[in-house]
C-alpha cells in the first residue's frame, strides 16, 4: 500500500508522525501498510489495555450496536447502568458520570470540586495540583497540569491551580489558604516520566485534606483500570479519596471516561454537567466487557507477574549497560538511561527490521513501559531481547 501523503496534508498537524500509516493490530502486535509488524509496548499512551482489537470487547459492542447505540443522555440506557454498577461496587464511590475522555472527566472533576466549594466551603475554588502533573488538553486541565511552558501557551490560564511538588507534604501545606477546596494527583504520574507518590505520601495527604477540610481527588485516567496491578492505584495506599477520574484503559481503545465520587461530593444539579455523548451504551458496553476481562479471577495476579518479569528484566538491562535502574508500579514502568539517547532508542527500535518495536521515551533519558495488561512472557521476554539489541546498535 502507498503511503497517501494527500491524506497527511489533509490533517491538522499537531505533532511528528513517522511515515507509518497503521492498518491492523491484533493483542500485542500492530501491522503497518507495507505488512511490516511491531511489538507495541506503548498499547496507545497505556488506553489498550487488553491489546489491539480485543475479541471481547469486538463481541460486546457487535451485539450493542445492533441494539441501540444512542438513545440521548436524556434517558436511561441499562449498559451505562450497568458499568456504574460493576465501578461502585468495586470501589469507594458511590457514583459515576461518564466521559469521552480522561481530560473531560479531569474538567468534570475540577467542575465538582468548585460547586462543592461554592456550597460547603464559603466559595473556595483552587485545587493544589503538582508540578509535571498532566492532566489532560483541555484549558482547565492544561492549568492544572505541571508540565513545563503549559502556563503561557494559551494564556490566560484558568485561575486557581497553584502547583505543589510531588512526595513533599510542606510544598502542599504551604500552598493552603481558605479559597483552597481540594488537592488533586495522579497516584503515578506518567508523563513525568512514571513517578509514584509514595504510600506514606498518599497517607499524609489524606490526612492533611481532613485536617483543612479539603477533597482529594485522584487521577487515574493512566493508573486505573488494573495498570498497576490492583484495579485502582489508590487501593496501593489504602486511602479513600473523595473524587477518581478513569479513561484510557477503562474502554480498551474506545472513547469512555468516568468521574467517580463520594455521595456526600455529589452536588451537581440537572444542568450542571452533561454532553451528547456521555454514557452512550455502545461505549459503555465496551467498558463492561473490559471490566469483567480484567475482574475475572486470576487476571491481575498475570498482571503483577508480568509486572515482576518486566522490572527484573529492565533492571538486568540496566546493570548491562550502566544504566540508572528502573521503577514503576505494575505494568506502568520506566527505565533510567544514563544518557540522552531515549529519542535515538525508539526511532531505532521502530525501524528494527523485520520486526519493529514501539516504544515511548517521555524524557530523553528515559523510556516508559506501557504494555497491554495481558502481554505473554514470551512477548516480555521478546521485547527485553529486542531492547538490548537496539541499545547496542545506538551505542555502537
Ligand atoms: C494522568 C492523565 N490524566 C489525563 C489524561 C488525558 O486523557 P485524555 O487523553 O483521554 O484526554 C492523561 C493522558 O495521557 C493522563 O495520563
Amino acid at each position: 500500500m502507498k503511503f497517501d501523503q494527500s491524506g497527511v496534508d489533509a490533517l491538522m498537524e499537531i505533532t511528528s508522525r513517522p511515515e507509518l500509516v497503521f492498518v491492523r493490530g491484533h493483542g500485542s502486535w500492530l501491522e503497518d501498510h507495507n505488512g511490516k509488524r511491531y511489538l507495541d509496548i506503548v498499547q496507545g499512551w497505556a488506553v489498550n489495555s487488553l491489546g489491539h482489537c480485543p475479541p471481547e470487547v469486538i463481541k460486546a459492542m457487535n451485539t450493542q450496536a445492533n441494539l441501540l447505540i444512542n438513545p440521548s443522555p436524556a434517558f436511561y440506557n441499562q449498559p451505562s447502568m450497568d458499568l456504574a454498577k460493576r465501578l461502585t461496587g468495586a470501589s469507594c464511590f458511590d457514583r459515576v458520570f461518564f466521559t469521552n475522555s480522561g481530560a473531560e472527566a479531569n474538567e468534570g472533576a475540577i467542575k465538582l470540586a468548585r460547586k462543592w466549594g461554592q456550597l460547603k466551603r464559603n466559595g473556595a475554588y483552587k485545587i493544589i495540583t503538582f508540578d509535571h502533573s498532566f492532566h489532560g488538553r483541555t484549558l482547565a486541565t492544561m492549568s492544572a497540569s505541571g508540565k513545563p511552558g503549559w502556563d503561557t501557551i494559551f494564556a490566560p490560564q484558568v485561575d486557581g491551580f497553584p502547583k505543589a511538588r510531588l512526595n513533599d507534604l510542606d510544598s502542599v501545606r504551604a500552598l493552603i489558604d481558605d479559597q483552597t477546596v481540594a488537592i488533586m494527583l495522579e497516584p503515578v504520574q506518567g508523563e513525568a516520566g512514571v513517578i509514584p507518590a509514595s504510600v506514606e505520601y498518599m497517607q499524609a495527604l489524606r490526612k492533611l485534606a481532613d485536617e483543612h477540610g479539603l477533597l482529594l481527588i485522584v487521577d487515574e485516567v493512566q493508573t486505573g483500570m488494573g495498570r498497576t496491578g490492583t484495579l485502582f492505584a489508590y487501593e496501593h495506599s489504602g486511602v479513600t479519596p473523595d473524587i477518581m477520574t478513569l479513561a484510557k484503559g477503562i474502554g480498551a481503545g474506545v472513547p469512555l471516561g468516568a468521574l467517580c465520587a463520594r455521595q456526600d461530593v455529589c452536588v451537581f444539579v440537572h444542568g450542571d454537567q452533561g454532553g451528547t455523548y456521555n454514557g452512550n451504551p455502545l461505549m459503555a458496553a465496551a467498558g463492561i466487557a473490559v471490566f469483567d476481562a480484567i475482574t475475572a479471577p486470576g487476571f491481575l495476579d498475570t498482571v503483577n507477574d508480568r509486572a515482576q518479569q518486566l522490572s527484573k528484566g529492565l533492571l538486568a538491562l540496566s546493570a548491562k549497560w550502566g544504566m540508572k535502574g528502573e521503577r514503576g508500579v505494575g505494568l506502568l514502568r520506566a527505565l533510567m538511561l544514563d544518557r540522552d539517547d531515549g529519542v535515538d532508542i525508539v526511532n531505532m527500535a521502530r525501524d528494527r527490521a523485520p520486526e519493529g518495536l514501539l516504544l515511548n521515551a517521555p524524557r530523553p533519558s528515559l523510556l516508559r513501559f506501557m504494555p497491554a495488561l495481558n502481554i505473554t512472557a514470551q512477548e516480555i521476554d521478546q521485547m527485553l531481547s529486542m531492547l538490548d539489541e537496539i541499545v547496542g546498535k545506538v551505542r555502537g
